[in-house]
């Protein structure tokens, strides 16, 4: 089963430094064309240019607003910097914090996720926190040491503090390679177990080279609550179909 019962598994686009007004006007007037089913939850993190003109017409078809990173501040002299708080003020309901991409190109450490996490909380944000391997670090069979260590920032959150965890393992990430079902059943329940021993069981997204070819096998896979979806989240007909496949699983998991 690839899915939790209680809650709807969440399909999420990650545009990253993608899209322009008019790129956001022409994905948003596809999506009405088809609306997802109830069964799941739809979102989009968008760069912060998007995010405001975004919000009214994704709020009209049910599709949550996300952005892709936030400054562990509140406020003052950090110039360039976006609060939690802002996003939220702005309609965000989701943030990314700690994707692979941060990590490794902007240097981002663990004390700066964990305090990038609580700054999510404490503006009412609901964080999606990345995780993931790096190829010599699955070679080399380190890799549920590698997720267990990243999970550490949960250390001392509050049970109730909204958590969803994405597990991108870094070589999976716009390379069109992804890991076996198996792989992905084992690390997904491997992480299931961590946060459960971090007292913060939580929804487990996949995501790295998910698209509308792959989307039912992975979300088919035990412990897979969701996908993080990338370059295949940028055209509004791949990510309808992903869309569609979430919910094929759904009703599967019901029958
Ligand atoms: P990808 O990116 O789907 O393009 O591999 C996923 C991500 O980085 O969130």
């Amino acid at each position: 089963m690839g899915y939790n019962r209680h809650k709807r598994c969440l399909i999420a686009g990650n545009w990253k430094m993608n899209g322009l007004l008019e790129d956001a006007e022409q994905f948003i007037g596809e999506m009405v064309a088809n609306p997802a089913p109830e069964s799941v939850e739809v979102a989009i993190m968008a760069p912060f240019t998007l995010l405001h003109p975004m919000k009214g017409p994704l709020d009209k078809q049910g599709i949550r607003l996300g952005a892709q990173n936030v400054y562990f501040e509140a406020k003052g002299a950090f110039t360039g910097s976006i609060s939690a708080m802002m996003l939220r003020d702005i309609g965000c309901h989701y943030a990314i914090i700690g994707h692979s991409e941060r990590r490794h190109i902007m240097g981002e450490s663990d004390e700066q996720i964990k305090a990038k996490l609580h700054a999510a909380w404490a503006a009412g944000l609901d964080p999606i926190l990345c995780i993931g391997e790096q190829l010599s670090e699955r070679e080399d069979g380190s890799t549920n040491a590698v997720l267990e260590t990243q999970l550490q920032v949960l250390k001392g959150a509050m049970a109730d503090a909204p958590l969803t965890v994405a597990y991108e393992p870094v070589w999976a990430i716009g390379t069109g390679l992804t890991p076996t079902l198996e792989q992905v059943t084992e690390t997904h329940a491997f992480i299931h177990d961590v946060l459960k021993g971090l007292g913060k069981p939580s929804r487990v997204l996949y995501g790295g080279s998910a698209n509308a070819g792959n989307a039912h096998e992975l979300l088919s896979c035990e412990g897979v609550n969701g996908l993080l979806v990338g370059g295949a989240s940028l055209s509004a007909a791949s990510f309808s179909k992903i869309i569609e496949a979430a919910g094929k699983v759904a009703r599967e998991v019901k029958a």
